[in-house]
């Protein structure tokens, strides 16, 4: 731990600007800033290395979780997800932002497991801190890009689900390319689901939705559950999420799509 993660006890120093790729936490205490290395970055990536502070409370649950619940995404080891949730059926979630959604769903099915991932340090904080208090011991947090996640580190037909709240919408359109609900990203990730396996997305932007449904649509491994082939109404288990909320708040309509892996 260095200076800027003081946690409760100690007198708390000023808050340090976080330097990007600083290390934060030793390995294996915290989430590690580059956990895969330059030679796995990919060129186009879905997200924007932000800087953002770790608050004490988060930096506590990371000190307290991580070495239990925390895995960096290194691109160097298969995961074991029997292991990791005691056999129980598994749903990846791709940016899951601060978390509060996921420790509500994880709550309320205890007989799912959630392996969540981001790469942003306080929302990693934040939601171990969640599953801490509220005793979730079905969630696991991952460090890293999704896509080395599921390319190098996850086995065929491990996953009974993944879930895409709210990704970000790179609305320029020189930035469309950055968006992940891409067909290379579904080929993947076909793969890595089991049969039947489904991929649910939302989104508040209307033209990433119109395309998650043409791309979802024209997709030779996965269905729409919709007869119609059109949206979802939003499913009860999905609780409504902070982006969300704040789309809401600027008059944005949200779309839902459920697609199963055929
Ligand atoms: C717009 S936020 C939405 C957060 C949350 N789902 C919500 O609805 O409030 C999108 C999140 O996805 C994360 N993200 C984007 N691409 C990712 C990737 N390839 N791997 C892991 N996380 C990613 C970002 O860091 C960000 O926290």
């Amino acid at each position: 731990m260095n200076s800027s993660q003081s946690v409760a006890g100690s007198p708390e120093p000023a808050p340090q600007p976080v330097q990007r790729g600083s290390q934060r936490f030793a390995p294996g205490e915290g989430p590690l800033p580059d956990p895969a290395g330059s030679h796995h970055e990919r060129r186009i990536r879905s997200f924007q290395p932000r800087r953002s502070r770790v608050t004490t409370s988060q930096a506590e649950a990371l000190l307290k979780r991580w070495p239990d619940w925390g895995i960096d995404i290194d691109g160097k080891r298969v995961l074991d997800l029997g292991e990791m949730f005691g056999g129980l059926p598994v749903v990846l979630e791709i940016g899951f932002g601060m978390g509060e959604a996921t420790a509500q769903m994880a709550a309320a099915d205890p007989g799912t497991g959630i392996l969540a991932v981001d790469v942003h340090t306080p929302g990693q904080g934040n939601l171990l801190g969640l599953a801490d208090r509220n005793g979730l011991n079905n969630v696991r947090v991952a460090n890293g890009d999704a896509i080395i996640l599921l390319r190098e580190m996850l086995d065929k037909d491990v996953l009974d689900g993944c879930r895409v709240y709210f990704p970000d919408p790179w609305p320029k359109a020189r930035h469309h390319k950055r968006r992940l609900i891409q067909p290379e990203f579904l080929s993947l990730l076909a793969t890595r689901l089991g049969p039947g396996g489904v991929l649910h997305c939302a989104t508040d932007w209307e033209p990433y939705a119109e395309q998650m449904l043409e791309v979802l649509s024209a997709h030779p491994d996965f269905e729409n559950t919709r007869a119609d082939g059109g949206f979802a109404p939003r499913p009860d288990f999905r609780p409504l999420t902070r982006f969300e909320g704040q789309g809401l708040d600027k008059g944005h309509v949200v779309h839902d799509l459920l697609f199963r892996r055929k």
